[in-house]
């Protein structure tokens, strides 16, 4: 009776525990429905909805094709104006042409329909023909740098005239015509290469150094301190990557500022009040002693829009100047012309008459590079 109660609730105790395996077994499922069910009850996640927008703007592409219809609207030829009431600055580049950098400044110009002034050397034009129409064809002016870069105040006469003419010959050769303007290497002269070079003589009155630093920062650290620029000549050389890649800060920034980015030329004839003259020595000298002119001075026929059209379009003298082609609507060169910057009362003195820069070797026969 004993054993039979035993069994008896060993038998209840297996049976009792089979039922909780076979009860318990379906928890898991259970709990994974609810889960399940929670995250389809949840709110639509955003992600399936991307495709779906994406889905929605590609049919829309095909507008696209219509925008190559817009060529069909010819852009107007720019006209740059100068308005000789407003600040304007002279960028200058000597040395050139360089196969890379003249045109890595030129992009920077065109851009920003600039133009700035070459000094560029005779003997290096030939080796890249392409640059100096391209100045032209951007509006910039073009001067001589002499045929050899050599030191213009140690030449007799005779030799400082051949070395001036074979320049011009390879200038005409490039553009058709001779240069108005030389800048004497090293801004070396005497009373021979002043006054009896048959040439206008010019040189600057901010040296950037850039041929020293080799440093784009620098180049722009340098002009952004500068103080006020207004009425300034600027040496910068061509030759240089870091001088190409300042310019592309320096442009823009300048015209930023209000300034006008002018040509030496337009520069004489729209603040100096003067049209540069043969036989004639412009330094620092002379641009520290004059101030702006009262009475800006027309630029010859040829360098700039016909006068009809140029006259008082923009009520204080704003001149056209942009080729011959020129249409009617002028179109202001600087966006927001705003008051002349903040500038210091003199700018700082700097020696002029000595350019300490040395071309490089590359430019010129080793026999003559160090002169
Ligand atoms: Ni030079």
């Amino acid at each position: 009776m004993n054993r039979l109660f035993s069994l008896t609730l060993s038998l209840l105790l297996l049976l009792a525990s089979t039922g909780c395996v076979g009860r318990a077994a379906p928890a898991e499922p259970d709990t994974q429905r609810f889960s399940s069910q929670t995250v389809s009850s949840a709110p639509p996640p955003a992600l399936p909805e991307t495709p779906e927008k994406k889905a929605e703007e590609e049919p829309e592409q095909p507008e696209e094709p219509e925008v190559v219809e817009e060529p069909q609207v010819p852009e107007a030829p720019y006209v740059r104006v100068v308005d000789p009431s407003k600040p304007m600055v002279a960028l200058t580049f000597d040395d050139g042409p360089h196969a890379v950098y003249s045109d890595m400044i030129l992009d920077v110009l065109e851009e920003h329909h600039a133009v700035a002034t070459f000094f560029e050397v005779g003997r290096n034009i030939a080796a890249c023909p392409e640059v100096l129409p391209r100045m032209e064809e951007l509006g910039c002016e073009i001067g001589s740098h002499s045929n050899a870069h050599r030191n213009l105040s140690k030449l007799k006469k005779s030799s400082l005239l051949k070395d001036l003419d074979a320049a011009d010959a390879a200038f005409t050769a490039a553009v058709g015509y001779a240069p108005a303007l030389v800048r004497p290497p090293y801004g070396a002269v005497n009373k021979t290469v002043k006054y009896a070079s048959e040439r206008t003589m010019i040189t600057w009155t901010v040296d950037t150094l850039d041929w020293k630093s080799k440093d784009a920062q620098t180049v722009v650290d340098y002009l952004q301190n500068y103080g006020d620029l207004d009425g300034e000549i600027v040496l910068m050389h061509s030759i240089y990557e870091s001088t190409a890649q300042a310019v592309a800060v320096l442009v823009p920034w300048l015209q930023e500022q209000g300034y006008q980015l002018v040509t030496v030329t337009e520069l004489m004839a729209y603040y100096y009040g003067e049209l540069p003259q043969p036989n004639q020595f412009y330094g620092y000298t002379y641009f520290t002693t004059h101030g702006r002119t009262d009475t800006p001075v027309q630029l010859p026929s040829g360098e700039q829009a016909p006068a009809a059209e140029a006259a008082p379009a923009q009520g204080a003298g704003a001149v056209p100047v942009q080729g011959t082609d020129a249409p009617a609507a002028p179109v202001q060169e600087t966006s927001a012309a705003a008051a002349p910057p903040a500038a210091n009362e003199q700018p700082p003195v700097q020696a002029v008459e000595a350019e300490q820069a040395v071309p490089p070797a590359w430019l010129f026969p080793p026999a003559e590079a160090a002169a």
